[in-house]
């Protein structure tokens, strides 16, 4: 293990976790009205629809893949009756499928960015940082996923990547876990420490305001007001 190891899985995530949230707290106290996803919606309609819809929906099936594989030790699947190669076919399948998903969705995001004159001139540099990122991580993950494991050799990652994951997030970094890792799934890893630094500085905000508490607000009752015999909206 070199000094490269320690800077990449023992110093970087640290760094990266710190600035991640130190970020948001500082980007809340300084620009509250600036955490939005901007929407380009009056812009644009049809494209943004599409490639949103995708997107969101293939990533959150991908981040749950994520959250299992990388975070639930291989013996407790096992222990639930669940063999690897099960878990592995399942994983790949759906997490392939949802990351395709989400992979032609960030695509047609990031075109429609660049390619509509009036969304590209109100976009900033950082819009299309964080849509170029999520197209490489995910060309990434999806090489991993589809070519690497199928036609190359079946990576075990949950005992490797996973491992190393969650003994950062348990804080007894172990980069000896990363060593034999094949560059791609590390370059991954490195697309995605870019990503959560710059996170606290863009649009990505706006996953922290999804409106859950209004499923459960109570009803706003709108009455008509009756003046002199004439309804008149209130
Ligand atoms: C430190 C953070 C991350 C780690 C450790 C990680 C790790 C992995 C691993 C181990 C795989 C599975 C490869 C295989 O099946 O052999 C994967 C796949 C994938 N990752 Fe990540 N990843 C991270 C962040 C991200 C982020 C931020 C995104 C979204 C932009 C992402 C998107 C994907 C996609 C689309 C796939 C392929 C589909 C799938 O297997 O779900 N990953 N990642």
């Amino acid at each position: 293990m070199d000094a490269l190891d320690e800077v990449l899985w023992v110093f970087l995530p640290y760094i990266t976790i710190a600035v991640f949230i130190l970020g948001h707290v500082y980007r809340y106290a300084t620009d509250q009205y600036g955490w939005s996803s901007k929407s380009s919606e009056i812009l644009e309609r049809r494209w943004l629809g599409v490639g949103s819809q995708l997107f969101h929906w293939g990533i959150l099936i991908v981040f749950l893949g994520h959250i299992v594989g990388l975070l639930v030790p291989p013996g407790v699947t096992l222990a639930m009756g669940v063999t690897d190669e099960e878990y592995h076919r399942v994983a790949m399948i759906l997490g392939g499928a949802s990351g395709l998903v989400a992979y032609v969705g960030a695509w047609i995001l990031l075109l429609r960015r660049s390619l509509i004159s009036r969304v590209r001139a109100t976009s900033g540099a950082s819009d299309f940082l964080v849509l170029a990122l999520l197209v490489v991580i995910m060309s990434l993950g999806l090489y991993n996923t589809l070519y690497y494991d199928v036609f190359i050799h079946p990576f075990g990652y949950r005992t490797t990547i996973g491992a190393w994951l969650r003994s950062v997030l348990t804080l007894r970094a172990n980069p000896s876990y990363m060593i034999n890792v094949p560059i791609s799934f590390q370059l991954h890893i490195v697309f995605a420490y870019v990503l959560f630094l710059a996170w606290p500085f863009t649009r990505l905000v706006h996953m922290w305001s999804y409106p859950v508490f209004y499923l459960k607000r109570a009803w706003i009752l709108y009455r008509g007001r009756r003046i002199s015999g004439v309804v008149a909206n209130a």
